[in-house]
């Protein structure tokens, strides 16, 4: 059965990530993000291996065993249907942030309409848009499935985790597919505020002094929100019965732990 509800950073078997793939799924269609066929999900299930929606089938509609396999080249290591055609943008992505597990890319009506206005959504209006994303800049058009379209990509890649693509849709990541899937969520909030603020006539920014003390903030709070969650499945009994709570962290949960600490340091300097 397709979840209702995923959780961060659990330790999840295979078919616990197809679920929540397919619950991702539903969730961008039934918000109106991903209308028809649209959209994409991956998460990274290895070193070498990217678990892929299917390509032209609604995102809303998917059962498990849709889902494809592939290796870090895009080659089909398992599953019966053809990968996403932007299979190369998720392997972008995942080659050049280590720290990112889950990509998702929709086409959310308000954030793609910037998308197509080619306007960022890169003003400081609310302060939790500014913690929670930071800004989202707009990638110059490519052809969907094209080299093309990762070339415009690869300079932002780094520095966002979320990017308006020209013409097309938003693409968003994370340490983990509810992260990617709230990133997206996120950016249409930020687009709709935005729009109202332009519809209204008037923004007010917040100084730089403020942007600056959220940018402080929100390093804090990535670093604390995922070591939390990269601790709770594996946390030990111990803090109840009174001595010191010990966490438990596998190799890769504390790299990635690392290189988010060193990536959110680096961005707020
Ligand atoms: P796929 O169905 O091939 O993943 O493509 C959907 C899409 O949104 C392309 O931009």
């Amino acid at each position: 059965m397709i979840p209702e509800s995923i959780s961060h950073g659990a330790v999840k078997t295979e078919e616990e990530h197809r679920r929540d793939i397919c619950a991702v799924g539903r969730w961008l269609h039934e918000r109106g993000y991903a209308a028809a066929t649209d959209g994409n999900v991956s998460l990274r299930l290895g070193a070498d291996r990217i678990l892929i929606t299917p390509t032209s089938i609604s995102k809303g509609m998917m059962t498990p065993e849709d889902l494809v396999i592939i290796d870090s080249e895009g080659c089909r290591v398992s599953g019966l249907r053809k990968a996403s055609s932007e299979l190369a943008m998720h392997l972008l992505i995942y080659r050049l942030r280590p720290d990112v597990n889950a990509v998702c890319h929709a086409h959310p009506p308000t954030a793609t309409g910037y998308a197509a206005a080619g306007i960022p959504l890169d003003k400081p209006i609310l302060c939790e848009l500014v913690i929670g994303l930071g800004t989202v800049p707009v990638a110059r058009y490519g052809t969907p499935g094209t080299s093309e379209l990762t070339c415009t990509m690869a300079p932002l890649v780094q520095g966002h985790d979320s990017i308006l693509m020209a013409n097309h849709g938003v693409v968003t990541y994370g340490p983990d597919l509810l992260d990617a899937f709230l990133r997206m969520e996120t950016t249409e909030h930020f687009a709709r505020v935005a729009l109202v603020t332009e519809l209204l006539g008037k923004q007010v920014l917040l100084s730089g002094g403020d942007v600056e003390k959220l940018h402080a903030a929100r390093a804090r709070y990535a670093a604390g929100a995922q070591s939390a969650a990269s601790a709770a499945p594996a946390t030990s009994a111990a803090s109840e019965s009174g001595t010191p709570e010990r966490v438990t962290l596998t190799r890769r949960e504390l790299e990635t732990l690392i290189d988010e600490a060193v990536r959110r340091d680096r961005s707020v300097r």
